[in-house]
């Protein structure tokens, strides 16, 4: 059975480089056999999190919506442009946001614990978005409980890193994005097989 992995292209910017890394992986991972969705957080507008307002209104239906598309994927892959060396608000609002949906009977952060992740970012200098990357995997490995796998894809120099097909020019890289994406699908397999044990014990 085919896994189902979510791509969330991590920007909403017009010809967003993160967004064509997004498009790259959706297409290798299809090649792969995988069931993918790629969504656009352009589709799940959030406010800016703040206590006050979730006291008064709750979690907004975009955050709860978010966790349940997340929910029913075994592995997601992010896509993170980096603003300041770091993750942009957007990608961490929506994930606080998302960290705060519990659903009726369900354990704090479950949505996090349940599936695997992979990390990918796409950036005009030299570091590829990297920092981001790294601060990526702080918020959910550390934050939130996630697994997210050791492979990770940076596209440096990214107005000049994809072909005319947009596939990445260095085949190095290519190749790298590959192997990532076959990871997550190994990892994703695992962490669904093992979350599907602990509902059926
Ligand atoms: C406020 C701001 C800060 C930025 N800081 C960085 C940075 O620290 N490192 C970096 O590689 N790019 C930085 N950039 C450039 C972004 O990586 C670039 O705009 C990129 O195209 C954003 O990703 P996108 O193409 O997917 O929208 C910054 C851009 C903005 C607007």
């Amino acid at each position: 059975m085919s896994v189902k992995i979510l791509v969330i292209p991590g920007s909403l910017r017009t010809g967003s480089h993160n967004a064509r890394l997004a498009a790259l992986a959706v297409k290798e991972l299809t090649l792969l056999d995988a069931e993918v969705t790629r969504i656009s957080l352009q589709d799940f507008p959030l406010p800016i999190y703040d206590a006050d307002t979730e006291a008064r209104a709750g979690v907004p239906g975009n955050a709860v919506k978010l966790k349940q598309m997340m929910s029913v994927h075994e592995g997601v892959f992010i896509a993170c442009p980096e603003y300041n060396a770091s993750v942009t608000p957007l990608l961490k609002n929506t994930i606080d946001w998302v960290s705060r949906v519990r659903e009726r009977g369900e354990a704090p952060l479950a949505v996090f614990k349940n599936r695997a992740f992979a990390l990918g970012g796409a950036s005009p200098n030299q570091f590829g978005g990297m920092r981001s990357i790294m601060a990526m995997r702080q918020v959910l490995e550390v934050g939130c409980g996630a697994l997210v796998i050791p492979e990770y894809i940076a596209v440096p120099r990214a107005n000049e890193a994809f072909d005319e097909k947009d596939d990445l020019a260095d085949p190095r890289a290519a190749g790298a994005l590959r192997n990532m994406l076959a990871r997550l699908i190994e990892m994703s397999r695992l962490v669904g097989m093992t979350s599907n044990a602990r509902v059926m014990a």
